[in-house]
């Protein structure tokens, strides 16, 4: 058993990663905390009452090291990186949901988080959390910076075309659509009722602090430059990403070829799932998964791919994946709590 921290735990995310480990055979949750919000966790959350009789606090450096071997941080980006660096100092390890660790170089990161990073020492240091392509790294990770929903959604569906990128790819366009809970549980008029429902709309177009994000891995894994075109939108549902990808071709290639090199890239993954020729991933079936399934379309003319690619954005998208990267960590079943 380890013991596991959760800060942050009033807000979306770090509901989704307590309500998962307390399901989990290797771990107990020995602290939680939170900024404001204060008192017992089944008051904060009423669906543990009778399930667990842990105490939130606001945020005890020496408690966060007394009581836990790794960390989890739920937090608002600037702030996991102010708390990271003790923690690493004291031995323990932190996965970061927060954007703070990862873009690289620091200068980046001021440029589409609009803040200096605090912390650019610990930026080389930070694994990204995709396991399906970092796990590797991941098992002797101390921090982890686990990955946005939108980039979660958009590497899965673009990885495997990595490799043969340069020959076959002219342009690559990403039209995303999001659920409300993307957006943390923070008041913001723009996320009230009257204004979500039953509406739809673009936000931060060529500002979101995703796209680079995108580039930057699959630039890593081309090892050349990738750049995509990214533009978010807001669903009017609570969970659940849908990213429809277009895949400008320069050279044909078949959909079969295609789909065959997708089947053999996560033959092996247990929460990526290719669906079969024709078929179309949804929302609902991933929704309160840690699954991302991901759909294959070309036109008639063999010039355009078309991908679809859905997640649960508080489950891959963030806390399902936070849990995956500790199981890869600690040698847990990669699956223990997510099935
Ligand atoms: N929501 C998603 O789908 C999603 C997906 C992937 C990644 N993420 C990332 O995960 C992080 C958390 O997102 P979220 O959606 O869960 O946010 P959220 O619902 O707004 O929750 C933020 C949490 O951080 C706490 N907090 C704020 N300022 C703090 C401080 N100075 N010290 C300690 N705790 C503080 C809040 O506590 P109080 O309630 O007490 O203020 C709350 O518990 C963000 O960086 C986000 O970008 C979110």
């Amino acid at each position: 058993m380890i013991k596991v921290g959760i800060v942050g735990i009033s807000g979306y995310s770090g509901y989704k990663v307590i309500s998962l480990l307390l399901k989990h055979p290797d771990v107990r949750v020995t602290y939680i905390s939170a900024n404001s919000t204060q008192g017992r966790l089944d008051a904060i959350w009423p669906q543990f009452r009778g399930q667990s009789d842990l105490f939130c606090e606001t945020y005890d450096l020496v408690k966060a090291k007394d009581l836990c071997d790794v960390i989890f941080l739920a937090l608002p980006h600037t702030i996991s990186m102010q708390i990271t660096p003790d923690l690493l100092r004291a031995g323990k390890r932190v996965i970061d949901l927060s954007g703070d660790y990862r873009l690289r170089p620091a200068s980046k990161y001021q440029q589409w988080y609009g803040a200096v990073h605090s912390d650019p020492r610990n930026l080389s240091r930070a694994v990204y959390g995709l396991p399906e392509i970092f796990r590797a790294k991941l098992s002797k990770a101390k921090l982890v910076t686990n990955p946005g929903c939108y980039p979660t959604a958009a590497i899965l569906a673009l990885a495997p075309l990595v490799s043969i990128h340069s020959q076959i790819v002219a342009s690559m366009i990403i039209d995303a659509k999001s659920g409300v809970t993307g957006a943390g549980k923070k008041a913001n008029v723009d996320l009230i009722f009257g204004e979500v429902n039953e509406n739809f709309k673009a936000y931060k177009v060529f500002k979101h602090q995703h796209a680079p994000e995108i580039e930057q891995y699959l630039s890593h894994l081309a090892e050349g430059e990738v750049g995509v075109t990214f533009v978010a939108h807001l669903l009017p549902v609570n969970c659940g990403i849908l990213e429809t990808i277009y895949v400008h071709l320069k050279k044909r290639i078949s959909l079969e070829k295609i789909h065959a090199l997708y089947q053999q890239f996560y033959k092996t993954e247990p929460f990526v799932r290719v669906y079969p020729l024709g078929e179309q991933p949804e929302l609902k079936n991933v929704v309160g998964t840690n699954f991302c399934d991901l759909g294959l379309t070309m036109n008639p003319k063999g010039q355009l791919l078309v991908i679809t690619s859905v997640i649960d954005n508080l489950i891959k998208g963030a806390a399902g994946q936070a849990i995956q990267n500790m199981n890869i960590m600690y040698g847990f079943d990669e699956q223990a709590g997510l099935k």
